[in-house]
C-alpha cells in the first residue's frame, strides 16, 4: 500500500449532521481515512444539527451508519470506538441568526484547520455563512465546503455564491463535485497528460464521437423530495457530466495549480455551443421512469416512488447531444447520457475513432468495429482501447475485436478509495484543483439553464420508460439520426 501522508490536525464541523450525506457518505469516509492514520488522532469531528441528542446518542447513530455503510471486513470496532471519541455533538439550528453558537464556538480550537461543512439544503448555505460570520468563527485556516447543487438555476447560484462569498474568499471555499474524487477521472488527467502518445490522437481530426453515460438502477429512493424539484438535468447534467466533459475536452493546462485546470475547464464551458429553442425536439430527450423490472426485481414508476403527488413533469433520464465550439473539437458530437432505473449501473466515458479511410482486407474478413477508448468509471474501473486484431490460426485471415484492458483494481491490487475520501483531505490541505470554482458552476447554470426553460415552456410530458430499459427510444433516435448507436457493452 503507498505510504499514506497524515493532514493536519483539524476540526471538522459538519451541518446536516443527522442527514443521508452525512451518514452514508462523509462519517464512513472520515472512518476509513481515520483508520488509515490519515487523520491525526486528535482532530475532531463536530456534528450540529436541529435534533436534541446526547454526544452519546449521536455516537450511536454514529457507529450504526459505520455499520451499514463500510465493508465489514474494513470495520474493526476498536478502530471505530476511537474514531467515534472524536465526535462531538452540538444542537443547533445554524440557519437562525438568534441561535445560540456558544455550545460551537466553545469546542473550536484556533489553531487548527477548521472546516465547516454544509451538508444542508442549499437555500441554508447563505444564512449559515452569515451566522458563521456574524459570529466571528472564520480564521485564515478556515474553509467551507458546499454540496452540489448550487442553487437551482443561474440566478440562485448566483445569490448563494454571492452570500457565501462575502465570508469566505474564493479560496477558502471548496464546492463539491463528488465525480472529481473518483479515482478514474483523476485518471483522465494522468491519462491525457502523463502520456505522450494520447495528446495526437484527441481532436476532430481523428475522434468521430464522445459518449458519456451515467446509468444508474436506483430509483429515487428516500430523496423524492429533492430530487422532484432538481430532475436529472440539474442532479447530474449541470455538475457530473458536465465535469466529466470537461476533463474529456479541456486543453492541457499550464500546469497542475488549480486554477490552471480550472481556468482550461472553464473554457470548455463557455465554448458550448448553445442548444436553440428551435433545436429542443431533436438535441434533447427527457424521460420519466414508469413501472418495470430492474435486475429482474419488479419496481413501480416514478410518481409511484413519490408517493404523493398524482403526477409530476420531472425528467428522470436526460439525453443530449453537445458541441463544443473550438478548433480541437470542431463537428465532434458530445453525446451525453444519464437516467435513473436504467439496465445497470454504470458511468463510461467513450471516445470513439473514425473509421478508416480505406480497407486493404477482403469485406468478408471482419465485423468492422472502429477503435474506442472506454474509460469505465464504475464499476470495475479501467480502460479499454478496442481495437482489430488477427483472429489466431491458419484457418483463413479473419479479424475481430480485442480489447487493451486495465482493471484498475486488479493492477493495483487495493480498495479503490470513495470519491469523499480524497476531497476531505484535500479540503484540510487546502487544495482546491478537484472542486469547482464559482465561474465554472455559473457557467455551467448559463448553458442548462435555457434547455430547462425551454422544456418548462412546452407541453409535452417527459417521455416514459419502462424502469429497467435504456430510456425512451428518442434517445436512441438522438444519436442513430446521425448514423451512430449508444455503446452499452462498448469494446
Ligand atoms: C448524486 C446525485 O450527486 O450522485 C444522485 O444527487 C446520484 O441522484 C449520485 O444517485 C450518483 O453518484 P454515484 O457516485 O453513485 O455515481
Amino acid at each position: 500500500m503507498p505510504k499514506i501522508i497524515p493532514v493536519s490536525t483539524f476540526d471538522c464541523v459538519v451541518f446536516g449532521a443527522t442527514g443521508d450525506l452525512t451518514l452514508r457518505k462523509l462519517l464512513p469516509a472520515l472512518y476509513y481515512r481515520f483508520r488509515d492514520g490519515q487523520i491525526p488522532g486528535d482532530s475532531r469531528i463536530i456534528a450540529a444539527a436541529r435534533s436534541a441528542l446526547s454526544d452519546d446518542d449521536y455516537c450511536e447513530r454514529a457507529t450504526q451508519a459505520l455499520h451499514e455503510h463500510v465493508a465489514r471486513e474494513d470495520l474493526d470496532p476498536e478502530v471505530a470506538n476511537r474514531f467515534c471519541s472524536r465526535l462531538s455533538y452540538v444542537r443547533l439550528d445554524a440557519a437562525d441568526p438568534k441561535a445560540d453558537w456558544s455550545g460551537l464556538a466553545h469546542l473550536l480550537d484556533p489553531a487548527r484547520v477548521r472546516v465547516f461543512y454544509l451538508a444542508t439544503s442549499p437555500d441554508l448555505y447563505g444564512p449559515i455563512c452569515r451566522n458563521i460570520g456574524t459570529k466571528g468563527l472564520v480564521t485564515d485556516n478556515s474553509r467551507v465546503v458546499l454540496e452540489k447543487p448550487i442553487g437551482h438555476d443561474l440566478a440562485s447560484a448566483r445569490e448563494i455564491n454571492d452570500s457565501v462569498g462575502r465570508v469566505f474568499d474564493e479560496a477558502q471555499t471548496f464546492r463539491i463535485d463528488h465525480y472529481l474524487g473518483k479515482e478514474t477521472v483523476q485518471n483522465l488527467l494522468a491519462l491525457r497528460f502523463a502520456n505522450s502518445i494520447f495528446e495526437r490522437l484527441w481532436n476532430a481530426d481523428v475522434i468521430d464521437h464522445v459518449q458519456i453515460t451515467v446509468a444508474e438502477t436506483v430509483g429515487v429512493e428516500q430523496r423524492g423530495g429533492y430530487y422532484d424539484h432538481a430532475g436529472a438535468l440539474r442532479d447530474m447534467v449541470q455538475n457530473h457530466i458536465l465535469q466529466l466533459m470537461c476533463l474529456i475536452a479541456m486543453e492541457p493546462p499550464l500546469s497542475l495549480d488549480a486554477d490552471r485546470v480550472r481556468d482550461e475547464k472553464l473554457k470548455v464551458l463557455r465554448a458550448l455551443r448553445p442548444i436553440e429553442p428551435h433545436e429542443i425536439g431533436t438535441l434533447t430527450v427527457r424521460g420519466q421512469y414508469g413501472p418495470g423490472a430492474v435486475e429482474s426485481q419488479p419496481v413501480p414508476g416514478y410518481v409511484a416512488d413519490l408517493d404523493g403527488p398524482e403526477s409530476s413533469a420531472t425528467e428522470t433520464f436526460v439525453a443530449l447531444k453537445a458541441e463544443v465550439r473550438t478548433w480541437r473539437w470542431a463537428n465532434v458530437p458530445f453525446y451525453l447520457r444519464t437516467g435513473k432505473r436504467l439496465p445497470r449501473k454504470v458511468s463510461e466515458i467513450v471516445i470513439q475513432y473514425r473509421a478508416l479511410p480505406f480497407s486493404i482486407f477482403p469485406a468478408e474478413a471482419a465485423e468492422w468495429q472502429p477503435n474506442r477508448l472506454i474509460i469505465r468509471l464504475q464499476p470495475e474501473e479501467g480502460m479499454r482501447l478496442a481495437m482489430m486484431t488477427k483472429d489466431p490460426g491458419p484457418g483463413g485471415l479473419r479479424l475481430s475485436p480485442t480489447a487493451l484492458d486495465i482493471r484498475f483494481e486488479k493492477t493495483f491490487g487495493m480498495r479503490f478509495p470513495d470519491a469523499y475520501e480524497r476531497l476531505l483531505m484535500d479540503i484540510v490541505r487546502g487544495n482546491p484543483t478537484l472542486f469547482m470554482r464559482r465561474d465554472e458552476v455559473e457557467a455551467a447554470w448559463a448553458w442548462v439553464e435555457p434547455l430547462l426553460q425551454a422544456w418548462a415552456g412546452r407541453p409535452d410530458h417527459p417521455r416514459l420508460y419502462p424502469a429497467g430499459s435504456w430510456g425512451p427510444t428518442a434517445a436512441i433516435a438522438l444519436i442513430e439520426r446521425d448514423g451512430r448507436t449508444w455503446l452499452e457493452d462498448a469494446g
